[in-house]
């Protein structure tokens, strides 16, 4: 999936998440810290260091590193940042070449417009996906780019990144968004639609999704579709986004439809910003629920994932995989329907 497609005009306008997304640093909500910290950094744009964001999903990594691009490399920011996923590309050949075409388009520009940036920016988003031989060869490239291009690593857990990298980086812990700051902001998103709420509506919201705003951006505006948002709109909209879809991809797994299924887990994990530990815990009722033959099986499977999950596996290969098992179980209901 590539994420500049997905930024034109319509999906901003449709989405509140996209609509919402701050443009500047001063627009970033909690991460106050950090915010600072950048600001000394870019001080002296031209010894910015690499940068490592880290922290839990929704909560404005991602944003800070399109901003802080923008604040560098001003009117020029989209041609000289480069956004990849690393989940998506499952490697660094992209990086490779990207860095030295970077490199080459440098030594052009370095010559003739004296003013410029020295670098270009490339935002590494999911940087936790690559596996550690990528990271290897990327650290690589790091160090031979350095002159041209400077790296913003994205991830949700630190300790999957390899030490070589983390220390060639300055890192940036992101911590959740608090209540007051979620429902705040929730507030002045419903202002700006015209959309009556309720308060407690906000809070529940808070409660269900733990300091994701994105995923908090996203029930508010499913719950906001039929108008007033109160609480059992909310409570509705949480179903659509998390245990009815659970509902649907265990089903798809359970008929062997394991790449339909996978999509939906990833569509629930990314979009959605259901926690992996959540997915299994709804799972587990979804699979009682559906009355099945052999569930002893079924529950020692659920239980094994769980204790790799808590763990620290990967979660999206984990989850993967238990999709694919249920699958080849030929699990049968008891019932007809
Ligand atoms: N700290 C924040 N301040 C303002 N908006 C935020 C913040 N965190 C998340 N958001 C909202 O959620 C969306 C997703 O944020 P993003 O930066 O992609 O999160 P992350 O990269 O941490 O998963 C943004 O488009 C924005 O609407
Ligand atoms: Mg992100």
């Amino acid at each position: 999936m590539n994420d500049t497609q997905q930024k034109g005009d319509n999906i901003s306008d449709i989405m509140w998440v996209e609509k919402y997304r701050p443009t500047n640093l001063d627009q970033i909500i909690n991460q106050k810290e950090i915010i600072t910290g950048l600001k000394n950094l870019l001080n002296k744009p031209n010894e910015l260091p690499h940068l490592l964001f880290t922290g839990a999903a929704g909560i404005g990594k991602t944003t800070t590193a399109l901003c802080l691009a923008r604040e560098i490399l001003g009117d020029s920011w989209k041609r000289d940042t480069l956004e990849l996923n690393a989940s998506d590309e499952r490697g660094i050949k992209m990086v490779r070449e990207r860095v030295k075409e970077f490199a080459s388009i440098m030594k052009l520009s370095l010559n003739q417009i004296e003013n410029e940036r020295p670098f270009k920016i490339i935002i590494l988003d999911e940087a936790d996906e690559m596996t550690s031989e990528a990271q290897t060869a990327l650290r690589r490239i790091i160090e031979d780019s350095s002159k041209t291009t400077r790296f913003i690593f994205i991830c949700n857990y630190l300790s999957h990144i390899i030490e070589p990298i983390q220390s060639r980086c300055v890192v940036f812990r992101f911590s959740k968004v608090p209540v007051d700051e979620v429902v705040g902001y929730l507030k002045i998103i419903c202002k700006n639609e015209e959309i009556k709420f309720d308060e407690k509506a906000l809070y529940k919201i808070y409660e269900h999704t733990n300091g994701d705003l994105r995923n908090s951006i996203n029930i508010l505006q499913s719950a906001s579709a039929s108008g007033n948002v109160n609480t059992s709109q909310v409570q509705s909209a949480i179903g659509n986004s998390g245990k009815n879809k659970i509902s649907e991809i265990i089903k798809l797994a359970l008929d062997s439809k394991f790449n339909e299924s996978r999509i939906k887990l990833l569509e629930l994990l990314y979009v959605y910003g259901v926690s992996e530990t959540d997915f299994l815990k709804y799972a587990n009722e979804e699979i009682y629920n559906l009355d099945l033959e052999d569930l002893s099986e079924v529950s020692s499977m659920i239980a094994e994932y769980d204790y790799r999950l808590s763990n620290g596996a990967h979660p999206e290969i984990q989850l993967a995989a238990f999709l694919a098992q249920l699958g080849k179980m030929g699990i049968k209901k008891n019932k007809s329907n």
